[in-house]
C-alpha cells in the first residue's frame, strides 16, 4: 500500500495498472476513516483488481462557520486501516495540489441542492461536486463508492454522473452502525460522553418513521411529525430538518406514494449529525 501527494503519483499509478489491464475503484473520503470507509474499501476491493483511497478534508465544502480547522485529521491510523482492508493507494494530496492559485472552476447543481443539508449548508454540494469531479478525473476509476449516510450527496454524485456523461459506476453502500444504533461518522468524535448517549434520538428516529412506513403509513406530515416529536424529547438535540422527499430530486413530498427518502439533521451540542432511510429499503411487514 503507498501513500502519495501529487496528482501526477496517482496518473502514473493508474496508468501502470490500466497497461496491465486491471480494474480500478475509487473511494472518496475526507480521512479519520471508521468502519462505514472500511465497508466503502472493502466492497471496492471485492469488485475490483485495485483500490485507490482519496484522503482529503476538502476546504471548498465547508462554509465560513463550520468545522474545517477542527476537522478530525490522523493519516498513520487511516493508512493501517486501508492497508488492513486491502486498498492499494492512498491519495492524499495537500489543499494547494488541488486548489492552485488562480483556481477558477466549478461544478454545481441546481435543485437536488437546495433541500435538506443544501438548506443548511449553502455551498456545501458546490465543494464535494467540484471535488468529486477533480476525483474522478485524476483516478479515472472504473466504479466510486460512496456511504448510503450521505444519501443527499450520494444522490446528488449520480444526477451529476449522468448529467456530465461521466464514465463510471457509482455505488452507493449500506449505513454502518455502531451496536447501539449511532450511524458511524468520524464527527462523533466530538460527542461528549452525555451528548454520545443523546445522539441516539438519531436512530430511533429513523426507526420510529421506518416503522411507520413499514406498517402502511403514507402520510409525509404524520411520519415526520412524531419523528419530530420523539427528538424534541432530548433536551441536547437541536432540529435542522425531518424530511420525507423524492428520492430522485429530493424535493419534499406531502403523501409517501413514490421512492423517497427520510432523512434527519439534529445538532447534539454544537455537532450537527445526519440520519436517513431510503424507503426501497425499508422491508415492508407482511
Ligand atoms: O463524504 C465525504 O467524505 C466527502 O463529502 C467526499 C465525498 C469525500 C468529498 O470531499
Amino acid at each position: 500500500m503507498k501513500i502519495v501527494k501529487t496528482v501526477k503519483e496517482v496518473r502514473e499509478q493508474v496508468a501502470e495498472w490500466r497497461k496491465q489491464g486491471l480494474t480500478v475503484g475509487l473511494v472518496p473520503t475526507m480521512g479519520y476513516l471508521h468502519e462505514g470507509h472500511a465497508s466503502l474499501i472493502d466492497r471496492s476491493v471485492s469488485e475490483n483488481d485495485r483500490t485507490v483511497v482519496s484522503d482529503f478534508v476538502n476546504p471548498m465544502q465547508f462554509g465560513p462557520t463550520e468545522d474545517l480547522q477542527t476537522y478530525p485529521r490522523d493519516l498513520a491510523h487511516d493508512a493501517a486501516l486501508v492497508e488492513v482492508h486491502g486498498g492499494d493507494l492512498i491519495f492524499h494530496p495537500e489543499p494547494e495540489e488541488m486548489y492552485h492559485e488562480g483556481f477558477s472552476s466549478f461544478v454545481d447543481m441546481s435543485v437536488l441542492t437546495e433541500e435538506l443539508c443544501g438548506l443548511s449548508r449553502p455551498v456545501h454540494f458546490r465543494g464535494v461536486c467540484t471535488v468529486v469531479t477533480k476525483l474522478f478525473n485524476i483516478v479515472q476509476p472504473d466504479a466510486a463508492y460512496f456511504g448510503k449516510k450521505d444519501a443527499q450527496q450520494l444522490t446528488i454524485v449520480r444526477h451529476m454522473v449522468d448529467d456530465l456523461n461521466m464514465n463510471l459506476r457509482i455505488v452507493g453502500c449500506p449505513i454502518v452502525r455502531e451496536d447501539d444504533g449511532l450511524a458511524k461518522s468520524s464527527r462523533n468524535t466530538y460527542l461528549s460522553a452525555e451528548e454520545r448517549q443523546a445522539a441516539l434520538v438519531l436512530s430511533k428516529a429513523i426507526a420510529l418513521g421506518s416503522s411507520l412506513i413499514k406498517t402502511g403509513e403514507v402520510n409525509a406530515a404524520v411520519i415526520t411529525g412524531q419523528m419530530t416529536e420523539l427528538i424534541k424529547a432530548e433536551p441536547l438535540a437541536k432540529i435542522d430538518y425531518v424530511k420525507l422527499v423524492d428520492a430522485a430530486t429530493m424535493q419534499p413530498i406531502a403523501v409517501f406514494d413514490r421512492p423517497a427518502l427520510c432523512a434527519v439533521a439534529v445538532y447534539i451540542g454544537k455537532t450537527r449529525l445526519i440520519d436517513n432511510f431510503f424507503t426501497e429499503d425499508v422491508v415492508p411487514e407482511v
